[in-house]
């Protein structure tokens, strides 16, 4: 099935909760919350006050990506915080199994994400016990950038390993999707959208309606 799951790093935080509504009554499924170190990435977002805060907000599946080192030590006070599904990133876990553990202990859906430039083989000894692989379209850290163009690649072959070992794991994508990337990462295997700038920039419910369209061609 094919999930939009809307990034509130783009949205207006002076009107966070009503944004949250507007994309919840659009039909998106999920909700994106970036969660920023300024180690791991350049940028610092938010942290478990306004995930607190958003869990009150919706009841949609709040898809928590964790771009900060060594994660492990967050993650239990984000799964108490209300996350469904946490995604770490495979270049700052020095356990990824554990970590993968230990997000399941919580009870929570496992991802992990790769940065453009991390090959697939990371993982090659994960992938059976993972929910979602997070294929970063752009190097993580900001809103608003330019997909990068060599993902679609990276996704299809992703895709094709999955199926050679029987696999159904969702694939994510995250960074630069719009209407115009769109339709070629569903196309190379891609299932649950990240969009952050295509979603809150403008008319919200009509931007959803859109994105919609598209992943249900
Ligand atoms: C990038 C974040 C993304 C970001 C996507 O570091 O992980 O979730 O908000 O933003 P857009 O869709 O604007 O590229
Ligand atoms: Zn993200």
């Amino acid at each position: 099935m094919n999930i939009l799951s809307p990034s509130i790093l783009a949205a207006d935080f002076t009107r966070l909760g009503e944004q949250i509504s507007e994309v919840d009554r659009a039909g998106a499924e999920y909700l994106h919350f970036d969660v920023m170190d300024g180690l791991f990435v350049p940028s610092i977002s938010f942290g478990m006050p306004v995930l607190k805060s958003v869990r009150k907000a919706t009841k949609r599946i709040l898809d928590v990506h964790l771009m900060i080192e060594n994660p492990e030590r967050y993650v239990d006070e984000f799964a108490d915080c209300g996350a469904d599904l946490i995604t770490v990133h495979a270049e700052s876990c020095r356990h990824l199994d554990r970590v993968i553990s230990q997000i399941h202990q919580k009870g929570k859906k496992a991802g992990v994400a790769l940065n453009p430039a991390t090959s697939l083989s990371a993982l090659d000894y994960v992938l059976d016990k993972v929910d979602m692989v997070l294929i970063m379209t752009v190097n993580p850290g900001f809103g608003g950038q330019k997909f990068i163009e060599s993902s679609y690649g990276k996704i299809r072959d992703l895709k094709s390993r999955m199926e050679a070992a029987g696999l159904h794991t969702d694939i994510e994508v995250d960074g630069g999707i719009n209407a115009d990337t769109l339709p070629g990462v569903l196309e190379a295997g891609a299932n649950v959208i990240v969009a952050g700038s295509a979603v809150f920039k403008g008319n919200i419910a009509e931007n959803v309606r859109n994105l919609k369209n598209i992943m249900e061609q």
